[in-house]
């Protein structure tokens, strides 16, 4: 810095530098104060300030008996589908005859997209009986309902299109195991000779059900919710109660500190609905802030992905086991620091443990277990009864800190597998996993909604402040600030391109068919149906997405034209250029205007962008139009004809654009061509 100030002669220009590096330093720290909160807001596992678990330090601690001890099993995201993948109900039945009959589950929970209820283009969507027959037929060759207790609930997938609850096109309600019961929040308690369990589900299916893809977040309406918050007051009667739906927490759109004061009466929340992200994020699990594991679980569609859990002497565990993979090994004890539930485990029965436990399950007998502790072999384990095997150990000498804990099973086909994970026994938990709980921790619609609220902002403000520019002083050397100005000055393109921006967040998107019957309008805040409101918003991720890849990229377009047109008008009659220049479009090459010898004729000519110029301009043209195309083709897939002809949002402005390209590419070319300026 001094030696700037030193060395440059001109003071003021010394000044601007000053207060530029001054800036700079200011941004630069404020960014990473920013980030360094965002990573510890995701990353650090609450430190909850609760009093210990008042069962902690009392008998019955896990030991070598087949006591206080069960298990269930989660599938989510079934998608049975009648176009795609056979292979998925194949195996969904080889999982409902071989991996329900080895593991003998107490109780299995189905959360959500029983079918896939996708039309044959993928696009479209609507309910098919047959996938859910297939559904119920599968269960029924199968006898799961009298092997185990099967919880299965609604997904958005069966929900699109479909008119009401009541409905007929409702065929979760004819072909569940639960049937109408399961429609709506609801709970079941498993009472055992050592405790009661509750699950209770959380409803957040939208009623009536849009069709896709305006039919991605839940909404937990506030019946439903009445449901929720009554059904937790009593929860002091069950040792546990585990929460269950379809959605993350992340995706229900919900008067969220009341959903997060009946959710931290739980131990857990398990759910489904993303999947695994496409593969990016596997093990989608968290801790809340308020204390709820969270657990999502990848799908059976694509990942053939299930979860045992367990509970054993209160202390819950729980493995996601790719179907296929034998034997299934569930440590129960010492339980995973990971996820620890500070709130409702007895956390210091670990402590007065005389053994550790494992659940291993195979189709044939288990031949040899081996536990190691970080990386000591303990010894192999004693069978006890059923999947229950156990080994001795002293928990004193893992008084502090995280260690490691690894199972590895063999059984008498030979198959091998091993888990294992960190343990603690005074609390420690690691840091959480980033992307997961990025995912679970992150309101998503109110993101996208500031993601999008600021774009449109930063968006009207820039056409606005370059149009006063313009106003008030219309001469720029600098090439993209200049093309800029150009398209604020000009009245049609401003005006539309001002319209065309806004026109998402006030006018009506398109009108449609709702789910099948009911005619409703689209807008950025949801439907309006006649009676109905459904105040579904994926608007915002579309909007987002429609400012990323169509708002920003046509305005560039225009201006970076419309300059070059009006800009080689005026420029020919007045200055001279270097043929293989760019014209100002940087900056740069304003300066290069030199005496070059090779001029040009004085012939009025529209000069082009120049390679990189050109190639920005294509690239923005081509994600425009690409996708104004893909939601109009998108639209009449999912919704029909109807609503892509009455689709402003879409359609219309797709026409707009297109008119105005006409107009800017032959029009104003036509007249640049023949006066040499455009009017
Ligand atoms: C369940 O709760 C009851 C009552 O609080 C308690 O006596 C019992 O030990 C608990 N069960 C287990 C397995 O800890």
């Amino acid at each position: 810095m001094t030696l700037l100030l030193n060395k440059t002669p001109n003071r003021t220009m010394a000044k601007v530098l000053g207060l530029c590096t001054l800036l700079l330093i200011l941004t630069v720290s404020l960014l990473s104060w920013l980030w360094a909160r965002t990573m510890d807001h995701y990353s650090v596992p609450t430190p909850l300030d609760v009093p210990p678990h008042p069962l902690g330090d009392v008998a019955p601690f896990p030991g070598d008996k087949f006591d206080n001890l069960f298990w269930f099993i989660q599938i989510s995201d079934v998608h049975i589908s009648r176009f795609r993948d056979p292979q998925r109900t194949t195996d969904f039945k080889q999982f409902c005859n071989e991996n329900i009959g080895v593991i003998k589950p107490t109780l299995v929970l189905v959360t959500g997209d029983l079918t896939d209820a996708k039309t044959k283009d993928n696009l479209g969507s609507r309910q098919y009986e047959v996938e859910w027959q297939t559904y119920r037929n599968t269960l029924d060759h199968a006898h799961v309902t009298e092997k185990t207790i099967w919880i299965d609930v609604r997904g958005n997938h069966d929900a699109f299109g479909v008119p009401g609850a009541d409905h007929q096109f409702n065929y979760y309600r004819k072909y569940s195991v639960r049937g109408s019961g399961g429609d709506g929040t609801f709970r079941y308690q498993h009472k055992l000779p050592f405790g009661t369990y509750s699950f209770v589900s959380v409803y957040a299916i939208l009623n009536p059900g849009p069709k896709r893809p305006f039919n991605f977040f839940g909404i937990l309406d506030e019946s439903n919710l009445q449901k929720l918050e009554d059904f937790t007051k009593d929860e002091k009667l069950s040792n546990h109660t585990v929460f269950f739906g379809h959605y993350p927490t992340s995706t229900i759109i919900a008067p969220h500190t009341r959903l997060s004061n009946a959710l931290q009466n739980g131990v857990t929340y398990l759910c489904g609905h993303l999947h695994s992200f496409g593969g990016m994020v596997p093990h989608m699990n968290a801790v809340q802030k308020n204390g709820v594991v969270e657990l999502e679980l990848e799908d059976w569609k694509e990942n053939r992905m299930y979860r045992v859990m367990a509970f054993d002497h209160d202390l819950l565990s729980f493995v996601d086991v790719k179907f296929g993979t034998w034997p299934v090994i569930l440590i129960t004890n010492p339980k995973r620091a990971r996820f620890l539930s500070l709130r409702h485990e007895p956390l210091r029965k670990m402590v007065h443990s005389t053994h550790i436990r494992f659940l291993v399950h195979s189709p044939d007998t288990i031949a040899s277990t081996t536990v190691k502790i970080d990386g000591v072999v303990l010894g192999s384990a004693v069978h006890v009864r059923g999947p229950l095997f156990v080994i001795p150990w002293d928990p004193s000498e893992y008084p502090a800190g995280l260690h490691s804990i690894k199972v590895t099973a063999m059984d008498a086909a030979g198959r091998i597998h091993s888990e294992g994970y960190q343990f603690s026994l005074d609390g420690s938990r690691p840091p959480q996993w980033l992307m997961p709980s990025f995912f679970l921790l992150t309101d998503i619609p109110f993101i996208f909604w500031i993601l999008y609220i600021c774009a449109v902002v930063v968006f009207v403000l820039a056409l606005l402040s370059l149009r006063w520019m313009a106003l008030k002083n219309g001469h720029y050397r600098s090439g993209l600030l200049r093309s800029l100005i150009g398209l604020a000055s000009n009245q049609t393109y401003f005006y539309w391109l001002l319209i065309i921006g806004l026109y998402p967040l006030i006018g009506p998107w398109f009108v449609c068919a709702v789910s099948g019957e009911s005619f409703g309008i689209y807008t950025f805040y949801g439907f309006f149906l006649r009676e109905d409101f459904i105040g579904e918003t994926f608007s915002y991720v579309i909007c987002v997405l429609n400012m990323i890849l169509f708002q920003g990229p046509i305005t560039l377009y225009f201006a970076l034209q419309l300059d070059r047109i009006q800009h080689s008008a005026s420029n020919h009659t007045t200055r001279n250029h270097t043929t293989n220049s760019t014209p100002t479009r940087n900056g740069k090459s304003s300066s290069i205007q030199n005496g070059s010898t090779s001029r040009m004729t004085s012939q009025r000519q529209v000069q082009s962008l120049g390679l990189f110029w050109s190639a920005v301009a294509y690239t923005c043209l081509f994600s425009a139009l690409n996708w104004m195309t893909w939601e109009c083709i998108n639209l009449y897939y999912c919704y029909g004809a109807v609503a892509l002809l009455l689709a402003p949002k879409s359609t219309w402005t797709l026409a707009v654009v297109l008119v105005l390209l006409y107009r800017l590419h032959w029009v104003e070319m036509r007249q640049v061509k023949a006066n040499g300026f455009t009017s």
